[in-house]
């Protein structure tokens, strides 16, 4: 069976997910990549993973700094998720552009303000799996709110089976 790339994509679409923002701090400045590639692993000792295409800045930033967040996003943060998807996007117009805003952790990583969850990851290991490389964190603190989420399915925005407009 040969497959392309547009065929895997397709059925891997069909699997919806959340939407979660990664967070790194790059010397005060805040780093953010959109990513659903994100599963938990283990609850003892607690361990997740996210998936990061190799040719991704933040794949580089990962390695360097071994600690980062992940955020997860809620219904009335598409503009987030566009926004750090978005390879051109810069970091001064995170906020003018998609409203992102930041608080800081004791470890000084980054969390997206109004995220429905947040999970402060040190980094345990590295898998290299293709042209991505699988990130094995450990969770050492985790933050909870009430609210709905974000949705991605068949490439589209959605809000518990519904297409954001
Ligand atoms: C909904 C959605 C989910 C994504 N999930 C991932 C992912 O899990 N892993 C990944 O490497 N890229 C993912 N991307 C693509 C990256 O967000 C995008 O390539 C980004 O520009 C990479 O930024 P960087 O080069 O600054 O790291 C996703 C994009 C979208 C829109």
């Amino acid at each position: 069976m040969s497959l392309n790339s547009a065929e895997f994509r397709r059925a891997m679409g069909c699997f919806a997910t959340g939407v979660t923002i990664i967070t790194v701090d790059l010397d005060g400045e805040v780093h953010g990549m959109t990513a659903n590639a994100f599963s938990s692993v283990s609850l003892d000792p607690p361990l997740l993973l996210v998936c990061v295409d190799r040719s991704a800045s933040t794949h580089a930033h990962l390695h360097a700094r071994k600690r980062f967040g992940i955020s997860v996003l809620g219904e009335d943060q598409r503009a987030i998720s566009e926004f750090y998807a978005n390879p051109a996007r810069t970091h001064e117009r995170a906020e003018s552009e998609a409203g992102a805003r930041f608080d800081r952790t004791s470890h000084g990583t980054p969390v997206l303000r109004g995220s429905l969850a947040y999970l402060e990851c040190c980094l345990h290991s590295v898998e290299q799996a293709g042209d991505h490389s699988i990130f094995i964190a450990e969770v050492e603190d985790v933050m909870v709110r009430d609210g709905d989420p974000l949705i991605f399915f068949r490439g589209k925005y959605r809000k518990f089976g519904n297409e954001v407009e």
